[in-house]
């Protein structure tokens, strides 16, 4: 197997049953898929960033919660002892990853379908794993259809011609396909616009380099690759019409958590008058949150920084590292919001609230 166009990045295996998903720390050099099937298993892979990017992690916990019941099912004597280990594998699960609100949410989503379930007084647990099963594979298919809405709303946003900047992956690898950053570029590119991206590189785990410039180029799209420092000169001698990002999470106020380094290029574009769109679909969107600063920002081992490229450690032993995995932008720095429910502008608190309070 060598590419991954036509395949899902995360899927599931309904046989077996097991996650299916694209081992994202091999790529660009090998496409290679992994078989999850244990708690531990989709923990270590959305920790080690084996599955990664918010709505990929999202579905990977669904359909893998749903395996692990499966399993829990058969090995439980009685449905107290089933609700039980389910809730402690799903918490686990939940622990892995810290940021990207949709692994909490799709989780509690799953739980809320089971214990509907037990409401009613006669259930065949039969019954319940096939509910779970349709809930997990619903939050799959939910997100390939939400992901070509904001391909839709957000291709209207391209002209031909235009250069674009994206920060890290948001693309299909970081989705189940199409993306939600890349999707207007997908869109527009297949309405024959011509259209130049440029991927940052991503700092430290490279994410831009490794997974967007190789998803874009394999498709036929103009794609450069460029050092996370290097934007600011690009928006200066006017190669860039518009930045489009994914998010991790969005606040009540508009604030977005994304790659670290977003915040960055969102100054510097603000500064250069170049748009700064954030593409996601609602289920990072977290009105719970209510700004920025109540976002948890995952820390990750410095190793990644000083150690993981390269033949030699490249900083001095014992130096201090600082690595954290996201960073906030402010709702001031962001032009719109692109959704599967249309382009959200300021006032946030309220835009958000209008399309997404159900
Ligand atoms: O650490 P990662 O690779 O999971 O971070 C991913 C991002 O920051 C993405 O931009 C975000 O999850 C949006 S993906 C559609």
């Amino acid at each position: 197997m060598d590419t991954i166009r036509d395949i899902d990045t995360v899927d599931i295996d309904l046989s077996e049953p097991a996650v299916v998903a694209i081992d994202q720390r091999l790529l660009p050099n090998e496409v290679r898929l992994l078989r999850l099937r244990t708690e531990e298993e989709i923990y270590d892979a959305i920790k080690a960033l084996a599955v990664r990017g918010a709505p990929a992690i999202g579905v990977c916990a669904a359909l893998g919660i749903y395996v692990v019941a499966e399993r829990i099912s058969r090995e439980s004597a009685s449905d107290e002892e089933f609700i039980k280990e389910y809730i402690a594998a799903s918490d686990y699960i939940d622990s892995s990853r810290p940021t990207a609100v949709n692994l909490s949410w799709a989780l509690r989503r799953m739980k809320k379908c089971l214990l509907t379930q037990y409401e009613t007084e006669e259930v065949e647990r039969e019954s319940v794993l096939l509910t779970l099963q349709r809930e997990a594979v619903a939050i799959r298919d939910e997100d390939i259809e939400m992901c070509k809405k904001i391909g839709e709303y957000g291709a209207e946003l391209i002209s031909d011609g235009d250069g674009i900047l994206t920060h890290c992956n948001a693309g299909r690898l970081a989705t189940v396909r199409y993306g939600t950053a890349t999707s207007p570029m997908y869109r527009a590119f297949g309405q024959g616009k011509n259209i130049k991206v440029y991927c940052d590189e991503t700092r430290p785990l490279l994410q831009g380099a490794r997974l967007t410039s190789y998803e874009l180029f394999s498709a036929g799209i103009d794609t450069t690759v460029i050092c996370d420092g290097m934007s600011a000169s690009l928006m200066r001698d006017g190669r860039i019409q518009m930045v489009i990002v994914g998010c991790d999470r969005v606040a009540a106020n508009g604030d977005v958590a994304n790659k670290i380094g977003t915040s960055m290029v969102a100054a510097v574009a603000h500064y250069y008058g170049v748009p700064f769109y954030v593409a996601g679909p609602g289920s990072p969107i977290d009105l719970s949150t209510p700004t920025g600063r109540d976002i948890v920002i995952e820390q990750r081992d410095g190793s990644e920084v000083t150690d993981k490229w390269y033949e030699k450690p490249m900083a001095p032993k014992g130096v201090g590292v600082y690595n954290p995995a996201f960073d906030v932008t402010d709702a001031a720095l962001i032009t719109g919001i692109i959704t599967e429910r249309g382009i959200l502008r300021a006032p946030y608190t309220e835009s958000l609230k209008e399309v997404f309070k159900k």
